[in-house]
């Protein structure tokens, strides 16, 4: 998506449609949908004499979010169609009012095969948003509300993508529009990103091709890339990981790419994703109803990496390590088996209780390997465990973890990038359900809260490192289409990731 910055008016833009909102206003109980001074609405509707206010009392349109409606400018302007996106009210906007009206005005673009579309953004803030947060907010959602995956598709059923160039004009300062633009490109570039990651079956997206992506990543941002192999990991005695990759006869990777920028840091923080690219649960067996959608056990790897190649651009001053352990869990007469007793790079003994812990076991040799390489701050994600959607439901991250000054920087950041998260308490009195067999750890504790006891699990790894563990077992896939997402990978919680890391 082309997005420039351009003076003057809205009606003499030389483009296809024309962007303009209309708020929700409560009068007497109706809503009604209201023409705005800021965007260029009213003046519009001026020069088309009228039309525009009448189409919206006559139709009684309530402005509600979500909402569009096409008006044809039969030759009074350039543009062939004006399109009247509902706002809601001006109390309720968000940086998520904003995607959404991008995601709305890229599917009523694509309807009427639109190539180019124009909006007027006002200079003053809306709601404390600056003009620059509003744009980022809404290029990602016109790139996201265009993300499809059809690479599967024969070429006719693929849909090319036609609405490539989106004109703001405004009066204010260029250069920060320009930015945030250039920003919110990128951002959702990398979302779309991960979600074709995720999005690909397992047979595809096997640990050896996530190694490809991460040098391919790497070499485009010119970041540094190392790729453990089966007999490196096992020489770096990361014994877990190759214990849940036993059963797979796919070999195990470890990832690291690092970002290192041009100045001194500022920072060095380490980010470690969880890459298991099918999970079956081993021999603790998932049943189909759960093993489906298990493709997506890599999310936290692809956001990762994702996230790796926004940074790549933008520079931060901030040094950067990621960090991947990738596997298959499958059954074979080789997997392992409950009772197991294995030793982490860590040194540290477990028992296998269940086979479908598997996340946990290798984000442990992971975590070692990484603070190892003694980073001021860790950032686990994990697809981990299942009980975030009893804990908080379909849509939020589980944030858990020491750092809490650096959690709470990381909640601002999920208000700004419109990302549902929420703290758990790392409760460490459940640790106690870990002891207690032959050996000094059980890889699966006692207490209901399996996201909080998955996370006790991880924070034996991390030694002193400030940490944070971010559970995405639930915001990294969506069964339904959302209004910010359609059915499959998410992409979540890159943006959050992103805003964090560069307010660092
Ligand atoms: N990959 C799963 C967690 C998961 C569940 C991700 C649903 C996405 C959607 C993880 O490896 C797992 O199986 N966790 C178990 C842990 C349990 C055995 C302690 C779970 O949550 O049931
Ligand atoms: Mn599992
Ligand atoms: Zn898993």
């Amino acid at each position: 998506m082309q997005c420039l910055v351009q003076s003057g008016s809205l009606l003499a833009c030389n483009v296809d449609l024309l962007a303009i909102t209309v708020l929700q206003r409560k009068e007497n109980g109706v809503s009604r949908a209201q023409l705005q001074r800021g965007d260029g609405g009213v003046e519009l509707d001026r020069a088309l004499g009228g039309k525009l206010s009448e189409v919206i009392t006559r139709e009684e349109l309530t402005g509600e979010l979500g909402t569009a409606r096409l008006v044809e400018t039969n030759g009074q302007c350039k543009a062939r169609h004006v399109v009247l996106l509902g706002g809601g009210t001006v109390q309720s906007c968000t940086t998520n009012t904003w995607r959404r009206l991008g995601v709305t005005l890229a599917r009523v673009a694509e309807q009427v095969k639109a190539r180019s579309a124009a909006g007027l953004m006002q200079t003053e803030s809306v709601q404390r948003l600056k003009p620059a947060v509003r744009a980022q907010a809404l290029i990602e959602g016109l790139m996201l509300g265009q993300y499809r995956f059809d690479t599967f598709k024969p070429e006719d059923e693929r849909k090319p993508l036609r609405f490539t160039s989106f004109i703001a004009v405004s009066k204010g300062n260029r250069n920060a529009l320009e930015a945030a633009f250039t920003r919110g490109a990128l951002v959702a570039g990398a979302i779309c990103q991960a979600r074709d990651w995720i999005n690909l079956p397992s047979n595809v997206c096997t640990p050896q091709y996530l190694a490809e992506q991460a040098q391919l990543v790497a070499k485009r941002g010119h970041l540094k890339c190392q790729i453990l192999d089966s007999d490196q990991i096992t020489a770096e005695r990361m014994h877990l990981l190759k214990a849940v990759n036993q059963g797979s006869a796919r070999p195990p990777i470890f990832i690291h790419v690092s970002y290192t920028p041009k100045g001194k840091a500022k920072r060095r923080v380490a980010l470690v994703g969880k890459g298991v690219t099918f999970d079956t649960g081993g021999y603790d067996l998932k049943t189909s109803k759960h093993m489906g959608d298990m493709k997506n056990d890599m999310g936290g790897a692809a956001v990762v990496l994702a996230t790796m190649q926004v940074m790549a651009a933008l520079q931060p001053a901030i040094a950067i390590d990621a960090y991947i352990p990738s596997t298959e869990n499958m059954v074979d007469a080789l997997g392992y088996k409950s009772s197991d007793i294995l030793t982490a790079r860590s040194g540290k003994t477990i028992e296998i209780v269940n086979t479908d812990a598997e996340g946990r076991l290798v984000l442990a040799d992971a975590i070692d390997y990484a603070v190892e390489r003694e980073p001021e701050l860790l950032i686990d994600l994990a697809t981990l465990t299942g009980g975030v959607q009893y804990a908080l439901g379909e849509i939020y991250t589980a944030v858990l973890g020491t750092a809490q000054s650096m959690i709470n920087k990381l909640l601002a950041a999920s208000t700004v990038a419109g990302e549902a998260m929420w703290q758990l308490p790392l409760e460490e009195e459940y640790l106690a359900g870990f002891k207690g067999g032959p050996a000094q750890l059980r890889n699966c504790g006692k207490s209901g809260a399996s996201t909080i006891t998955g996370a006790l699990f991880l924070g034996q790894f991390v030694r002193e490192v400030p940490w944070i563990h971010l559970d995405i077992a639930e915001s990294a896939w969506s069964d339904e289409d959302r209004p910010l997402t359609s059915r499959g990978g998410t992409g979540a919680p890159l943006r959050t990731l992103c805003e964090f890391l560069l307010s660092l």
